[in-house]
């Protein structure tokens, strides 16, 4: 697209002279007034209905990753209409807006737009329409509030000191969108990125993060057993791989009870055993398949290699052969999701500026994974969950249930977290973006 060539001319032009920048002029008072004034702009009527209505609109069509047409032709549509420009398609279905100076330093904020692949069992006004396929993780509410903050940002565009950059990305669900993204040149010359998730768990008003190791690496295997079937009375001349499988499976709950550090959070789960069909038959061969996570990369290539190493060994004991595929249905490892140090101050002093300090929450890490870590490898990032759980609304069923709502009370807060975070992140760190490099980086 035409606009970003010369947004990039500019860029490039701006990095050889606009630098040293002068310091922001805005008082500490001035500065925690920010996600006050912003939250009180998103909780304006005509703002909340337009980003419920974008969240119904892309509730009622959900799709899966890498086939998000319509949600991103959605986006630039809503887009075209603030007058943001933007870059598409980057990664087949995502977009990537800018508003502000098209000048460092550049702050990015990301959406999920991916649904899952299961029916919806919630019956209103704006189930969905497309038959086993639903919105079970708020990845429609993750759109809708972060065009809610294009809006808030676009609206007070003369006020931004340097670029925020908003990211919308495909297939987070196992896909590796972001990884995608990340390859298609999305970070280039970004400073820092900002991702929120949705949370059942936490009261609406409150957020929760940590800094540091916030989700698991995750990887996944398959392994297919092969022996020799036969008649099941007539085992001396059939290879069982039933029994080999299952030996399998009991050594393999030995790697995190036995072998790993009790103090270094580890998954191994077998949740795939597929063999045989009849009562009387031995088949000829098994398959297994699960997911393993660790919070280090050296623990997870550990329980890599130690997975292979077990299915393959302990097999052969029972006369088997074995193959381990670690990319089973194409997916792909994640890496550990790790939140900067430095941005979970900025994250503490932003959220607590505008929902009060002990609405921010310090968390523990979690062993669930998510595909912003590909961000958080290459830049500093931070992700962060912000609570939509109301008692007076009753339960919100967590993520990836077929019952699974949403509490839309929760888009302005996170339209305006997401404003706040990235308008703040300009201001206060204007003068410092080009000492938060790789020192700042390898501290993760
Ligand atoms: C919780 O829900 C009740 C009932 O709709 C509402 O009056 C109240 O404002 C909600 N609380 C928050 C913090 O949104
Ligand atoms: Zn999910
Ligand atoms: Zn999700």
């Amino acid at each position: 697209m035409g606009i970003w060539k010369v947004f990039t001319s500019i860029l490039i032009l701006n990095l050889f002279w606009s630098k040293p920048i002068s310091s922001n002029s805005l008082s500490s008072a001035e500065l925690s007034e920010i996600p006050t004034n912003f939250l009180n702009y998103a909780k304006k009527p005509e703002l909340v209905k337009w980003m419920v209505d974008v969240r119904r609109r892309i509730h009622e069509n959900p799709e899966l990753g890498f086939e998000e047409f319509e949600t991103s032709k959605l986006i630039r549509n809503e887009l075209d209409k603030m007058g943001i420009a933007y870059k598409h398609p980057i990664a087949v279905t995502g977009v990537v807006g800018m508003i502000g100076t098209g000048k460092p330093p550049f702050v990015a904020i990301r959406a999920d737009m991916d649904a899952l692949a299961m029916q919806e069992s919630v019956e209103w006004e704006h189930k969905s329409k497309a038959p086993g396929k639903m919105h079970a993780c708020g990845h429609d509410a993750h759109v809708a509030m972060l065009l809610g903050a294009a809006k808030i940002l676009q609206d007070h565009r003369h006020e931004l000191k340097g670029t925020v950059i908003l990211v919308f990305q495909p297939a987070e669900e196992g896909a590796g969108g972001a990884k995608k993204m990340v390859e298609d040149g999305v970070l280039d010359n970004i400073d820092a990125i900002f991702g929120l998730h949705v949370s059942a768990d936490l009261p609406i008003g409150s957020v929760a993060s940590r800094a540091g190791a916030l989700l698991a690496g995750c990887g996944f295997f398959e392994a297919v057993i092969s022996g020799k079937g036969g008649h099941a009375a007539i085992p001396q001349h059939t290879i069982d791989p039933i029994v080999a499988a299952s030996s399998v499976i009991v050594s393999l709950q030995h790697l995190v009870s036995r072998e790993a550090d009790p103090l270094d959070s580890q998954v191994v789960t077998v949740g795939k055993f597929q063999g045989g069909g009849a009562f009387n038959v031995i088949p000829d061969s098994v398959t297994i398949g699960g997911t393993f996570r660790a919070f280090s990369t050296e623990s997870f290539k550990q329980l890599k290699k130690r997975i292979e190493e077990v299915i393959k060994a302990q097999a052969a004991v029972q006369r088997c052969h074995a193959t381990v595929d670690f990319h089973p249905e194409n997916k792909i490892f994640f890496p550990v999701t790790a939140n900067n140090k430095v941005l979970h101050k900025h994250f503490e002093n932003v959220a607590g500026d505008m929902l009060g300090t002990a609405n921010v929450k310090n968390m523990q890490p979690l062993m669930g994974s998510e595909d912003f870590s590909f961000y958080s490898e290459v830049i500093p990032a931070y992700f962060s969950f912000i609570g939509m759980k109301n008692e007076t609304l009753g339960e919100f069923p967590s993520v990836h249930s077929p019952y699974f709502t949403i509490n839309e009370d929760v888009l302005p807060y996170g339209a305006a977290l997401h404003a706040s975070l990235a308008s703040r992140y300009l201001l206060e760190f204007e003068s410092k973006s080009h000492i938060f490099d790789e020192k700042i980086r390898d501290e993760l």
